[in-house]
């Protein structure tokens, strides 16, 4: 370990307790999105509070006005990142599955966020290339079949502006990342590819997230 200089030598010290009192004091719970975090019938497997809130501040961060989203379920995340965009701004997120695209609209409108978030419904290979249309947009966030982030990748890589944010989460894939399956490997060749076009670096989310600038 001495010589290994790929991490520093501080043990991972954030237990569960320690991580609920820092959630719970920066970033609780807003039981207004309720519509949109306990949706029925739909798997939870939509980002945390703390990456939510976290969305949001890099979104502000960005001074973003155009946000594409890869992969809607009930619409959590698009209204986190809506919080932060710059005014008139908007969030395109794209979702495959009409019944979750239904539940995220319902979700957005309780949010009041209805003039700020359009979901589109479709497969996001088919979709992106029509969002060519908006132009350079600000922030990319994927969030949907693993085996198809790197060409959400190389979407998001020609999409963005310079300076422009690619978020990308289930980083860690489940922590099968360096393992042998298709979907480990488009994962591995998305943060590869990433590290070509962005300054890039990986957040120890719970999953994980991808975090770049393209230069
Ligand atoms: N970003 C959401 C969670 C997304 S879960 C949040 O944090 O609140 C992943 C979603 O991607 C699911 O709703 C799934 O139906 C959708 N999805 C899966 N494959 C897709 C595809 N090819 N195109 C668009 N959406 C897809
Ligand atoms: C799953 C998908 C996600 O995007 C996530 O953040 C957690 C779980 C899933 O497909 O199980
Ligand atoms: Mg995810």
């Amino acid at each position: 370990m001495a010589d290994d200089k790929s991490r520093s030598g501080v043990e991972f010290y954030a237990d569960k307790k320690i991580l609920d009192y820092l959630a719970t004091l920066h970033a609780p719970h807003d039981q207004g999105l309720a519509a949109a975090f306990d949706a029925p019938g739909v798997p939870r497997i939509m980002v945390g509070p703390s990456e939510g809130k976290l969305l949001t501040l890099l979104v502000r961060l960005a001074n973003a006005k155009i946000v594409v989203e890869v992969g809607t379920l009930a619409g959590y995340s698009a209204i986190r990142m809506a919080a932060g965009l710059r005014p008139g701004g908007r969030v395109y997120s794209i979702e495959y599955e009409q019944k979750h695209a239904d539940l995220a609209r319902a979700a957005i409108e309780r949010a009041g966020m209805s003039d700020r978030i359009e979901v589109i419904v479709g497969a996001a290979l088919e979709v992106l290339p029509k969002l060519d249309a908006l132009g350079p947009v600000d922030v990319v966030f994927i969030d949907a079949d693993k085996g198809n982030y790197d060409r959400y990748g190389e979407w998001a890589e020609r999409a963005l502006r310079p300076g422009g944010l690619l978020l990308g989460d289930n980083a860690f894939y489940f922590g099968r990342l360096l393992e042998d399956s298709a979907e480990a490997k488009a994962m591995r060749r998305f943060h590869e590819r990433a590290t070509l076009a962005f300054d890039t670096v990986c957040v120890p989310t719970p999953d994980g997230l991808l975090v770049g600038i393209k230069r």
